[in-house]
């Protein structure tokens, strides 16, 4: 059995995520988190808000909170959705703990000393009247090119041109107005990612295997210019990780914070050290999952995220362990994603556009939303949400296929039988023709998930399931019945098998449709089927199950009608 650390991009916390987010990073981490378990291997998930930056300050401005404040709220209520969408993460932690402030600092001191770090001097935009630097969405002003008045220091909205700061006509706080603003010198911290150029190429070179989406994106950054220029990795913000070399403070960086981008990925190792704390265990027991010296090198580490996060995990996050010259675990594997589209366009956090994760646990519970968003993962391709596509893989897969599986077979036993596992018969070739067709794809399925394919994964179980049912409709117990009621009890004792089989294969997907088939069947056998036989034949005659309760309602074209219209604008 392996060792298995899994880790998701880290949610920002300024807002609850869409369902775009969610299929992003989280649920197909969660999917494989869960797969890995079942599987039997020793699986570490990590997940965590990321807290920093001037997002989280512009957000809770707007609340009116403090922005610790606003974190720890916000990072509630992302807990509470994470649990609602059953997110299975042994540790959900906050970019702000203080593992992470010691961590991050750790890693800037060891970086200094290896002499990656460069102070570097910039001009940058100063407010008396607010008593700070302002950074670029901070400062408002007229475009130069357009005439919009409201243009943002980084980007004109209205023409979309980029701006630097000091383009600006009239430039004016965001946060007081004031206009006596000036330019005043100030230093930064840059990371030199620049000189890693070799080690991190020959790094990604010896990654075999990866995605073409991830393999694609970081050899353009490495080898197009840009992407490896020395990075800024201080801010001049409140809110952050204040710039320490270790313990020690850095002269000349008072009052500064770490880039955003420079601390969120250091938590995946925080959050792991959080964990430890929360379990009341020793430094030891996250270290080993993350450094090669203290057992991490027989861990496999595989990250998750959305496409747009890919530079910042081949190369940055890399530089910054390489570099601190330390063994710390390297990502093995990246598994990352394209875009959700929302009916039509983007979904879109800053115009309220698509279905947001609290909505949509508001209007159905989460499996038939795990399940759309797996079997549609944008994988090679961005993929769509309609509702339409919604309602139709709802009520064909889940209803019809699975669903009424379950409930056919289980109420035609206790109408004919008892509610138990009934005896007598024994198995014809059409049990081991469905036994054979099921040992090929439950084989496929495995390979699928382990290969982190999704898609084809969620088409291998629908094929799983639609097995039984046409295994049903050719046996026909309810006919057998009539002329030979042993060999029906045979075909019944086998389908209430195949039920609990269908929870353990569907639990990556459907956590709570798999916890009430088990439940129904009353059984806690969730071993992996590596034998179909014994799979098949687990639940004796004589034992006892109930009817479930409906596993998945249909949706109903008024439903359907009723939230497209209701989710065309923007939520308010
Ligand atoms: N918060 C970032 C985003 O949503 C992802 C951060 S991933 C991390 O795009 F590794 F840096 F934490
Ligand atoms: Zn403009």
């Amino acid at each position: 059995m392996a060792r298995i650390l899994i880790t998701s991009a880290l949610p920002y916390i300024n807002g609850i995520k869409h369902l775009g987010n969610l299929v992003g990073s989280q649920l197909p981490a969660d999917l494989y988190a869960r797969y890995c378990r079942a599987r039997g291997h020793e699986v570490m998930f990590i997940c965590a808000t990321d807290e920093h930056g001037t997002p989280a300050e512009l957000a809770a401005a707007k609340t009116g909170e403090p922005v610790a404040d606003y974190c720890a709220r916000m990072h509630q209520v992302q807990t509470d959705l994470a649990h609602g969408f059953r997110l299975s993460f042994d540790h959900y932690g906050r970019s702000s703990s203080p593992q992470n402030h010691r961590l991050t600092q750790h890693f800037a001191g060891r970086l200094r000393a290896a002499g990656l770090i460069a102070e570097v001097s910039e001009k940058q935009v100063y407010s008396p009247a607010d008593g700070r630097f302002l950074p670029d969405r901070y400062i408002e002003g007229t475009c130069p090119n357009c005439g919009y008045e409201r243009a943002r220091g980084d980007q004109c909205e209205n023409c979309t041109k980029q701006l630097d700061p000091t383009d600006l006509i009239n430039p004016r706080s965001a946060i007081s107005g004031a206009t006596d603003l000036e330019v005043r010198e100030t230093k930064h911290l840059y990371l030199r990612q620049s000189l890693m150029r070799d080690q991190l190429d020959r790094w990604l070179d010896s990654q075999t295997g990866w995605p073409i989406l991830t393999t694609s994106i970081a050899k353009k950054w490495l080898h197009d210019g840009d992407g490896l220029r020395d990075r800024g990795i201080t801010r001049d913000l409140d809110w952050g990780i204040p710039v320490k070399d270790g313990e020690n403070d850095w002269p000349g960086m008072e009052g500064k914070v770490f880039y955003v981008w420079f601390d969120a990925p250091i938590e995946y190792i925080a959050a792991t050290a959080e964990w430890a704390e929360a379990q009341g265990k020793d430094d030891a027991a996250w270290r080993r999952w993350w450094r090669t010296d203290e057992g991490a090198d027989d861990v496999r580490y595989v990250q998750f995220m959305g496409k747009d996060n890919v530079p910042f995990h081949t190369l940055s996050f890399p530089a910054t362990l390489m570099g601190s010259g330390e063994p710390w675990k390297l990502v093995d594997y990246i598994k990352s994603f394209n875009y959700l589209n929302y009916d039509g366009g983007q979904f879109s956090t800053s115009q309220g556009r698509g279905v947001f994760m609290d909505q949509a646990l508001d209007l159905l519970p989460s499996d038939y939303w795990r399940w759309w968003l797996l079997s549609h993962a944008p994988e090679s391709n961005d993929s769509e949400f309609t509702w339409e596509n919604f309602q139709a893989s709802v009520n064909k897969d889940l209803a019809d296929v699975l669903g009424n599986f379950v409930s056919r077979v289980t109420k035609f036993c206790r109408s004919k039988f008892d509610e138990a596992v009934p005896e007598g018969g024994t198995w014809g070739d059409r049990e081991k023709a469905l036994e054979q067709a099921l040992a090929t794809r439950i084989a496929a399925y495995d390979r699928q998930m382990a290969a982190m394919e999704i898609r084809k994964s969620a088409a291998e179980l629908r094929a799983i399931w639609v097995l039984g049912n046409e295994y049903l409709q050719e046996a026909a117990p309810w006919a057998t019945f009539k002329t030979d009621p042993e060999a029906a009890a045979m075909q019944v004792r086998l389908a209430l098998n195949l039920i609990r089989l269908y929870a353990v294969l569907s639990r990556p997907f459907i956590p709570d449709a798999a916890w009430s088939m088990m439940a129904a069947l009353e059984s806690e056998d969730w071993t992996w089927p590596e034998d179909v036989r014994a799979a098949l034949t687990t639940l004796p005659a004589g034992h006892a199950f109930t009817v479930p309760e409906v596993l998945f309602a249909k949706i109903t074209d008024d439903a359907r009608e009723d939230w497209a219209a209701r989710f065309a604008g923007a939520r308010d």
